[in-house]
């Protein structure tokens, strides 16, 4: 086994310290999202938002559920079919010029199963997805101040991305 750290005190790729336990994994299957999650899925965002939008739910699953290659929803299902997280995303050619990429835009999983490698096992099977529709590159926005989800993400080998979002409010 090589050092646990080098002549500077930098942990070698993939070692964590000796003091952190395994956390356990969660066992779920991931499948791809149906009209039938829509009040899991509704509740689950209520719960972790605060907010009520079956509508938007409903356009969301029948828009990127069961739809072509590019659009992906995702769902993360528990034993007895709970759901764990979803998490969805499309290939785009947003930004000027440049060639098309994944794109990760919602992403939420149950407060009682996170920490267990729910995310990220959506994350690895929404890039899968990417990977077969052709692209190369997986992309996200975020909010600066989340360190919740900038942890999350960085944790899934992402960096900052070569754009930088310009904002102005309008005047009344
Ligand atoms: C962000 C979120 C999806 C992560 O899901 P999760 O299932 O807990 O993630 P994982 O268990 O796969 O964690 C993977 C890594 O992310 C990082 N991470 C996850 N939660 C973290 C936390 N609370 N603090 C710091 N790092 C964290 C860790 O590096 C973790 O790796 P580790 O377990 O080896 O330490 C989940 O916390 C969530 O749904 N948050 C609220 C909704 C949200 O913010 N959605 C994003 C915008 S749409």
């Amino acid at each position: 086994m090589g050092r646990a750290v080098d002549k500077r005190g930098r942990m070698a790729a993939g070692q964590k310290p000796a003091i952190v336990a395994p956390r356990p994994r969660a066992s779920i299957t991931v499948r791809e999202a149906e009209a039938a999650d829509l009040t899991a899925v509704a509740a689950l965002d209520r719960r972790v938002t605060g907010v009520a939008k079956a509508t938007y739910w409903q356009w969301a699953l029948a828009h990127y559920a069961g739809g072509p290659p590019e659009r992906i929803f995702l769902v993360a299902e528990a034993a007895g079919g709970t759901l764990a997280g979803f998490i969805i995303g499309e290939v785009r050619a947003w930004e000027f010029g440049s060639p098309p990429a994944g794109w990760v835009f919602a992403l939420q999983v149950d407060a009682a199963r996170r920490l267990s490698g729910v995310g990220s096992r959506l994350f690895e099977a929404l890039c899968q997805r990417f990977r077969a529709a052709g692209v190369d590159r997986v992309r996200t926005l975020v909010d600066r101040h989340d360190h919740l989800i900038l942890s999350f993400f960085r944790s899934q080998g992402m960096t900052a991305g070569p754009s930088l979002q310009l904002d102005l409010e309008l005047p009344a």
